[in-house]
C-alpha cells in the first residue's frame, strides 16, 4: 500500500483485494455486541472535515473509534480556520499534536496531496472538490463483492452529474482497474468530455443502457457545484435520467441499485425505487465503516494487532 490514499491510483489490483478481505473480518466486528477491536491503541485519527459530510465523516469516527484509536473531529466551522488560519498552520499543529492519520475532505481537488508536504502521518482523501473520492469508491467494491461476488465483465453503469462527481471518478477508476465493464449516461452536458480516456463507455439514452446492467450507479445531481444551467429544469432531468418505477422494470432480475448519498429523492431516483430490496444504499454504509477500518488499519500498520481479538 502506499503511504497515503489520495486517489485510486494510489491503489493496485492486489491492494484493492486486501483491503476488501481485511475489511470482511472487520465487518464481523460490526456485527458484535461490543464492536471493538485494540488494533490502533494509542494511535490518533484526525478527521479534518472542510465540507460537510454525514456518512464519511461519521463513518471513519466509528471506523477509528472501533479500531480503539483516539479521533479528533475538525470541522471548518468552529475553529480557528473561521478567523483565516491557513491550511498549512492547521496541518502544522495538528502534526505538532501527534496526528498519526489525517482524513481530509476539501473543497478544493489536490488538497488532500498538499497536505502530504506537510505532516509526517498517513494523509487519506475523504473528497476533495470534484477530483476523487477513493474510500467511497473501495466500500462501493466491497458491497458489489459481496452481493455479486465478482468484478470481471460486470455491467456497471454510471448515471447522472459525473462532471461533478469525485465519486464516479474514482468509483470508474477502481472497476475499470478490477475488469467490470463500466458506462457513464446522462446529459451530454453532465458528461466530462475526457470520460472516454477513462477506459469507460459513454451513452446519453439511459433506457438503452439499463436492460445490460448488473449495477445501476445513480449520482445526486450537484447543484451546489454548478456554475450554469446544465439542463432545463429538475423535472425534465428526472423524466430523462431518473431511475423511475417503469426504468427500475428494464433492469435484469438481480441487478443492484446503488447511491452514494445523499440522495434527492424525486429527481435521480423515485422515493420508493430508493426503497427497493435490490436498493442496496444502506449496505453501502455499513460497509463504509468495515473498509475505513481496513484502511486505517492496514496504512497505521496494525498489522502486529488480532484483528479478531475483543478489547
Ligand atoms: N457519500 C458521501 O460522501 O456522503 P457524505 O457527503 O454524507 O459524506
Amino acid at each position: 500500500m502506499n503511504r497515503h490514499l489520495l486517489s485510486i491510483g494510489d491503489v493496485t489490483v492486489e491492494d484493492i483485494v486486501r483491503i476488501l478481505d481485511t475489511a470482511e473480518s472487520f465487518r464481523e466486528v460490526g456485527t458484535r455486541v461490543i464492536k471493538k477491536v485494540p488494533a490502533l491503541r494509542g494511535r490518533t485519527v484526525v478527521n479534518l472535515f472542510y465540507e460537510n459530510s454525514t456518512r464519511t465523516r461519521i463513518s471513519f469516527e466509528l471506523a477509528a473509534k472501533r479500531l480503539s484509536a483516539d479521533v479528533i473531529n475538525f470541522s471548518a466551522t468552529g475553529s480557528s480556520i473561521a478567523k483565516g488560519e491557513s491550511l498549512k498552520d492547521t496541518a502544522l499543529t495538528l502534526q505538532a499534536m501527534g496526528a498519526d492519520a489525517i482524513v481530509i475532505r476539501h473543497s478544493s481537488a489536490g488538497a488532500p496531496y498538499t497536505l502530504t508536504k506537510w505532516v509526517k502521518g498517513r494523509v487519506l482523501n475523504a473528497g476533495d472538490g470534484t477530483h476523487e473520492h477513493p474510500t467511497q469508491a473501495l466500500l462501493d467494491l466491497y458491497t458489489i463483492r459481496e452481493r455479486l461476488g465478482r468484478f470481471e465483465s460486470l455491467r456497471v453503469a454510471i448515471i447522472g452529474d459525473v462532471l461533478h462527481s469525485r465519486v464516479a471518478r474514482s468509483l470508474a477508476f477502481a472497476l475499470v482497474k478490477v475488469g467490470a465493464d463500466v458506462t457513464i449516461a446522462g446529459p451530454p452536458t453532465l458528461i466530462p468530455p475526457d470520460a472516454p480516456a477513462w477506459g469507460v463507455q459513454v451513452s446519453y439514452d439511459v433506457d438503452e443502457v439499463l436492460p445490460k446492467l448488473d449495477v445501476c450507479y445513480l449520482l445526486r445531481v450537484q447543484r451546489e457545484r454548478q456554475r450554469q444551467q446544465y439542463f432545463p429544469s429538475v423535472r425534465e432531468y428526472a423524466r430523462l435520467f431518473g431511475l423511475t418505477r417503469d426504468r427500475v422494470e428494464m433492469l435484469p432480475e438481480g441487478a443492484l441499485i446503488m447511491h452514494p448519498g445523499p440522495m434527492n429523492r424525486g429527481v435521480e431516483i423515485d422515493s420508493d425505487v430508493a426503497d427497493l430490496p435490490q436498493a442496496v444504499m444502506e449496505e453501502q454504509v455499513t460497509n463504509g465503516i468495515a473498509v475505513r477500518m481496513s484502511l486505517l488499519y492496514l496504512m497505521l500498520g496494525g498489522m502486529g494487532s488480532e484483528v479478531g481479538g475483543d478489547d
